[in-house]
């Protein structure tokens, strides 16, 4: 059983505390954000996720998991800290670092008078952030000597929102960009109750390993779209093509769901940082670039649609089901329908949104610069057009028969609606 800290308690860091304490683990977990931090001593997840709340509510019952508000006591009680701080996009669209600079400061500083540490960092960085900034960082603040006093390692997240869980327990795999053989060993020996394959590397190979995992992630979702706008002109339903190619083990099935996009917290965000780390090394990364351009496409389709069969969107109603970014979370951080959301207001429409949990979320980003709807069959029903944003399961139990449908993601029943598109497919 080993001694953990975890650096920041948002999607990724509450399931690793909460996953490391039901590993087996001693684990203090700290937040920069007061409320995070009481609202979690009192058993309550402050974001959405299947599970989390329960398994939440056994961790802390083990004992062994507590959350402070002090990153003195974290780093005083553990061998090691896992830094999951937020790595946002600055307005260059490289990786903004502060959060993982802080961090790894305080962290420096409340680990003097150790004999060792260890500092890993778990957010989505730029190769070679873990061994230049952080190591730096750390060393600057603790005055302890990089390989003696402490070591540095990367621990790249692989986990889903929505399945974040059950991704933390049955990983792909475990990669470990280690500094050194100790910080090699000691992380073996925490995932060692983990059964997946784990791979130890650099940390920049690591590093990039993550940002590599994630372009390719999107771009066969830009892939699908292009295809699907091919498709849909040839009245081909993509869906049918790509269950076809899927079968090819060379290919395989996953990650081709055509429709208006991807969002989320990761995947635009670490596009642009890696396209913007290609420019920093003087590489131009065509393919990066163009699931990008694909990407921003869909989202000024479903507008073209809409125009298409409402003509000016000045003063029309027009709904938007779905403001997560995908089934099962609340995160609304570049999720489609927002960003569809702000395109109609932009235009001038009159704007209805529904999402089953991702609503109070949704109001810090688009205030009321639009109307909430707690029924989704009433925005139907009391819309002109309706365009389907994230596939929420309920989203399959509305009659759709008296409006138009821009189905943004694959929900089958809507095909009866009295005008539907696909945007993706026929
Ligand atoms: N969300 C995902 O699905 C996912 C998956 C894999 C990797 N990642 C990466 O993991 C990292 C964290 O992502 P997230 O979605 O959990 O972010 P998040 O925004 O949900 O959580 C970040 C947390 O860190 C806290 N924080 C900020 N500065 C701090 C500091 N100096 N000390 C302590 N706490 C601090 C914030 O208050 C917040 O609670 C990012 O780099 C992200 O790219 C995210």
């Amino acid at each position: 059983m080993a001694s953990l800290a975890v650096v920041g308690l948002g999607y990724v860091g509450l399931i690793h505390a909460v996953g490391f304490t039901l590993i087996g683990h001693r684990v203090v977990g700290y937040d920069i954000n007061r409320a995070v931090v009481e609202s979690l001593r009192r058993g309550r997840p402050h974001i959405y996720e299947p599970g989390l709340e329960e398994a939440l509510r056994k961790a802390l019952e083990s004992g062994r998991l507590k959350f402070t508000d002090s990153l003195e006591d974290a780093v005083a009680e553990s061998e090691a800290a896992f830094i999951a701080v937020g790595t946002p996009s600055a307005p260059d669209g490289s990786a903004d670092l502060s959060q993982v600079e802080a961090a790894a400061r305080a962290v420096g500083r409340a680990m003097r008078g150790k004999k060792w540490y260890l500092v890993v960092v778990k957010s989505t960085v730029p190769p070679g952030t873990t061994e230049g900034l952080v190591a730096g960082a750390v060393a600057e603040e603790s005055d302890a000597e990089l390989g003696v006093g402490f070591s540095v390692a990367s621990n790249p997240e692989f986990l889903r929102e929505g399945t974040a869980l059950e991704d933390f327990f049955k990983p792909d795999r475990v990669v470990i960009g280690a500094g050194d053989e100790k910080a090699a060993s000691f992380l073996l020996e925490v995932y060692r109750p983990i059964e997946a394959p784990k791979i130890v590397m650099k940390p920049r190979e690591a590093e990039l390993v993550k940002y590599v995992s994630n372009v390719f992630l999107a771009l066969k979702i830009s892939f699908a779209n292009e295809v699907g706008l091919l498709a849909k002109k040839l009245s081909v339903d993509t869906y049918r093509v790509f269950e076809a190619v899927g079968l090819d083990r060379r290919i395989g099935p996953h990650y081709f769901g055509a429709g208006l996009g991807f969002g989320g917290s990761c995947f635009p965000k670490d596009l642009r940082a890696y396209i913007k780390l290609g420019e920093r090394l003087g590489v131009d990364l065509h393919i990066a670039k163009a699931s990008y351009v694909v990407n921003e496409y869909m989202l000024q389709y479903a507008v073209e649609l809409l125009e298409k069969h409402l003509g000016d969107l000045r003063g029309r109603r027009i709904g938007v089901l779905g403001l997560a970014f995908k089934p099962n979370t609340d995160d609304v951080r570049e999720s489609r329908g927002v960003e569809l959301a702000k395109m109609l207001v932009a235009r001038g429409a009159v704007v209805y949104v529904h999402d089953p949990v991702a609503v109070e979320k949704a109001k810090a980003v688009l205030g009321n610069a639009v109307v909430y709807v707690e029924d989704p069959q009433f925005l139907v029903d009391n819309t002109e057009a309706v365009v389907i944003a994230t596939a929420w399961p309920q989203y399959e139990e509305l009659n759709y028969t008296n409006t138009i449908v821009i189905g943004g993601r694959r929900v089958k029943k809507a095909r009866e609606a009295k005008i539907y598109e696909g945007i993706a497919w026929a």
